[in-house]
């Protein structure tokens, strides 16, 4: 049988354009799927990184005659890693100075409908019949809501290619004013409720999920909890209707990108068998951070979006209280002013105890992960999540709160699990100061226990969060919906 084509559609890929674990997994999933012997091709839109990156890339079809858009190229190349990429280059949507989404000053981009519109209606071109392409995708697999609007297009069109959306986080969903519905091109009909329609708005991720074949969730837990009132997002009733056609597949990690024995951000390569490696990296990142530079102290360690949803306000609420443990915080991240302000000030009032740098930094989000004894994520809801995963190859127990990928990635320390070789982590119930305050020092007497602390941090080394097993759980996926 031939090859199945894949058009993977996504609005960041990683090393190209990152602000998220979206990037991580455009980067890392696609390579898994061509090592299945998938072709993959990538379409990603033609931000200025992004173009400074494809200058020997060959231009291979012009869309001038797409009604409400400006005129769009598309290129073909290759990514870093071998996969065939297509960029869409549209000066006039794409081409300009802050982010995928907002502006320098972290406001949504006002035309964002039109610019993720054009993404979604030229992958639909690609799969259907009247594709300027040679190469004829069996599927498109759209992610989040930016690709929302790729199935609703799809589904206007007779003979095109299957469509698989994935969710990474419904609580994006891409909500637009109706008038959208005619201005980007879709007939009035499908401004309904068994359509596009949410709440008297156009919405790109019901689209997704209403016309998609069928619906991924990047985890199990979180694929149950999205079909719940709690974290349903208005969504459940839909998600309810659909819930044969919904599929949760953890992510895996790019394990190349994420090895500490050979990490070129960290101080100190090491491995599970030459351990001792980890201390240098501690001692380092107090350094770097203007930390005091104690062995015994746990640092406790956080590399996230400062947002309510990844929960960090509780930490700060119980930062006090924490340094009379003793411990020290290191933390990397930007999102929310308030909550930058308030991280900011404490590391201001407990120098040499809590440090905070606020900002996009790659590399030193590397060096927190090998660095720091403990990795900190108290989640709200949290759909999948990378750092836990990466934080366990790194040989830093992850303490979580028991939500979404979080609870499928992390299995709690305790005496049982301590002597079954499963315990990776520290899982906290109930989202309260309380409950995190309590496991942090749960996870602290254990670490006093340096015997029992270098089991589960060997525990974590060892397991296999590869994206083989997922791109295989995607490769079902695939074959049940185009019958294969
Ligand atoms: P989300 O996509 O919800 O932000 P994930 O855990 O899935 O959460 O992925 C976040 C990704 O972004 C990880 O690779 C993480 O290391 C990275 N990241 C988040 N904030 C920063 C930052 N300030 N600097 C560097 N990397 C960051
Ligand atoms: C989203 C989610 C995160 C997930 C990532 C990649 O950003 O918030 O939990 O890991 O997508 O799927």
């Amino acid at each position: 049988m031939a090859a199945m084509k894949i058009l993977f559609v996504t609005s960041e890929a990683a090393p190209l354009i990152k602000t998220g674990g979206l990037a991580d997994v455009s980067g890392a999933l696609p390579a898994a799927l061509c090592k299945l012997g998938v072709d993959v091709r990538v379409l990603l839109p033609g931000y200025p990184v992004v173009m400074s990156k494809c200058s020997n890339f060959e231009v291979v079809a012009t869309f001038t005659y797409l009604t409400g858009f400006p005129t769009s190229r598309l290129l073909s190349g290759k990514m870093d890693n071998g996969v065939p990429l297509l960029v869409l280059d549209c000066p006039g949507l794409y081409q300009r100075d802050g982010g995928p989404y907002q502006d320098t000053q972290g406001r949504d981009w006002s035309d964002n409908a039109k610019r993720f519109a054009l993404l979604s209606k030229v992958a639909a071109i690609l799969g259907g019949r009247a594709t300027p392409l040679a190469w004829h995708p069996n599927l498109v697999h759209c992610n989040d809501w930016q690709s929302g609007l790729t199935p609703a297009y799809l589904h206007y069109k007779s003979g095109a290619a299957a469509s698989v959306i994935t969710i990474h986080n419904l609580a994006f969903q891409g909500n637009f004013p109706r008038s959208n519905v005619h201005t980007l091109g879709l007939p009035a009909s499908s401004y309904s409720i068994q359509g596009l329609e949410f709440h008297g708005m156009m919405s790109f991720l019901k689209a997704g999920m209403f016309y998609a074949d069928h619906i991924t969730t990047v985890s199990p837990n979180y694929a149950r909890e999205i079909q719940q009132d709690e974290l349903g997002f208005g969504m459940q009733g839909l998600l309810n209707d659909r819930t044969a056609q919904l599929t949760g597949i953890l992510n895996g990690i790019d394990e190349d990108e994420w090895d500490p024995a050979s990490d070129p951000h960290l101080s100190k390569n090491y491995d599970s068998k030459n351990f001792k490696g980890k201390a240098l990296n501690k001692q380092a990142l107090q350094k770097r951070m203007g930390l005091e530079e104690d062995a015994s102290i746990p640092l406790l360690g956080v590399v996230s979006r400062f947002t309510h949803q990844k929960g960090l306000d509780l930490l700060l609420e119980i930062a006090p209280r924490l340094m009379e443990i003793p411990v020290q915080l290191v933390m990397l991240g930007s999102g929310d002013v308030a909550m930058q302000n308030a991280a900011q000030n404490l590391a201001q009032r407990y120098p040499g105890k809590i440090a905070v740098m606020v900002g996009f930094n790659e590399a030193l989000s590397h060096q927190i992960e090998a660095g720091a004894d403990m990795f900190m994520m108290p989640s709200r809801f949290e759909p999948c999540g990378l750092n836990q995963m990466y934080s366990q190859r790194y040989g830093t127990p992850p303490l979580v709160h028991d939500t979404g990928g979080l609870a499928d990635s992390v299995v709690d320390c305790n005496s049982t699990t301590l002597a079954d070789g499963s315990a990776s982590g520290f899982v906290f119930h109930g989202m309260t100061a309380d409950n995190l305050h309590h496991t942090i020092l749960r996870a602290v007497a254990v670490y006093k226990n340096n015997k029992e602390w270098l089991t589960l941090c060997k525990n974590c080394m060892a397991k296999d969060f590869s994206w083989e097993t997922s791109a295989k759980a995607y490769l079902d996926v695939y074959n049940k919906v185009l019958g294969r």
